[in-house]
């Protein structure tokens, strides 16, 4: 079967191209001697989280634990939870997950690690625990070395935590000499800093030349999307997950209705300078989806020539692949438009 035969709207998802967004991304961390973790909150998928360990990463990062639960039921043993845990049942979870894996996890405040250590204790389980540090993004982490270093200390002493080291994101030049002062601090606490792990698709490439980082975290590299065309980071050839949408009117002249609206592509704006628009239609880069109703993608293909038809089919590359695959049960894999397979988003929608 071939994927112009497919029922739309439909994510597709080229096989070949994940294939060879992981050897790039895993052949940087291995020629500069960092451990790769890749985030696989933009694929959901445990066929590809294998691929990823296979392919030499040494663990996987999720962001909620009911994706580490997905993933660890689908025999994925070293997961990294990067984003705080807070309250007695996700600390009870915690617990019962690290019963069955190898987890770290990351926290910024005294009220997540005690948390989590009461419910870890109680189980007689243990997570290694990585100190989150705001190296400039301004969302999560302390605020300064010292709070780090504090932290640190404070983890390390609660039962069911051993500190491990230091979490940031994404890796920004300045996140270095950050990461290092931290590092520095701990140490004069008599505490070893064994890892240090940043991330983030855009900034990857640095990674190696920041200082300090030991691991990688990155998620979006393995799909590509229009963001990262936009800046860099995924060739359009490369871009792995599409989705296949079909034009259901043609009101005016100008203006095309596909039936692929925020519910099929998700809301994410793009910015002016990767075009504007709520996704690259491939075959009318001209096209602009100004906007999007639930299930109507509104195009101006004023400058398109020719212009699509009624029951034309067009791909799209989303602005945002995380968000995007959330929307969707499965994908259909394909090799160069032949389906392999329709796999279960299996993680998708586990926002606790
Ligand atoms: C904590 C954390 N780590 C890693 C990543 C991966 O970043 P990217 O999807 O840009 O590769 C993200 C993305 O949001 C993140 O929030």
């Amino acid at each position: 079967m071939e994927i112009g035969s497919l029922d739309t709207p439909v994510a597709t998802v080229d096989l070949d191209a994940v294939e060879r967004n992981i050897a790039r991304m895993q052949g940087y961390c291995d020629e500069h001697g960092l451990a790769f973790r890749p985030h696989i909150k933009t694929h959901k998928l445990p066929a590809v989280a294998h691929m990823q360990v296979r392919a030499g990463a040494v663990g996987i990062t999720c962001q909620k634990l009911g994706e580490a639960e997905v993933m660890e039921a689908a025999g994925l043993r070293d997961i990294l939870l990067s984003f705080p845990l807070v309250g007695a049942a996700k600390a009870e979870r915690l617990a019962a997950l690290a019963g069955e894996a190898t987890v770290s996890v990351v926290g910024d405040s005294e009220h997540v690690a005690r948390g989590l250590s009461d419910a870890l204790a109680q189980a007689g389980a243990g997570v290694d625990f990585l100190v989150e540090c705001d190296t400039g993004f301004g969302r999560t982490g302390v605020q300064s070395p010292e709070a780090a270093a504090e932290l640190a200390e404070l983890a390390d002493g609660l039962p069911g935590l051993r500190f491990a080291g230091l979490m940031t994101y994404p890796t920004l030049p300045e996140s270095g000499p950050w990461l290092r002062a931290a590092r520095e601090a701990i140490e004069a606490r008599g505490l070893r800093v064994e890892r240090v792990s940043a991330g983030g698709t855009p900034t990857h490439l640095i990674n190696h030349l920041v200082g300090e980082v030991t691991e990688v975290r990155a998620g979006t590299y393995v799909y590509g999307d229009r963001s990262c065309i936009a800046n860099g980071s995924v060739p359009l050839e490369d871009c792995a997950l599409r989705i296949r949408a079909t034009v259901v009117s043609r009101p005016t002249p100008d203006r095309a209705i596909l039936d692929s609206g925020s519910k099929t592509l998700t809301n994410d704006p793009a910015e002016e300078a990767s075009g504007g628009g709520h996704g690259l239609i491939v075959e009318y880069p001209e096209a602009r989806i100004y906007t999007l109703s639930e299930e109507h993608g509104h195009v101006d293909v004023s400058a398109c020539s020719p212009r699509p038809d009624v029951g034309e089919v067009v791909t799209i590359v989303p602005n945002h692949a995380c968000g995007c695959t959330n929307m969707h049960d499965e994908v259909v894999v394909h090799r160069a438009g032949h389906v392999v397979g329709t796999w279960a988003v299996a993680a998708r929608g586990k926002l606790r």
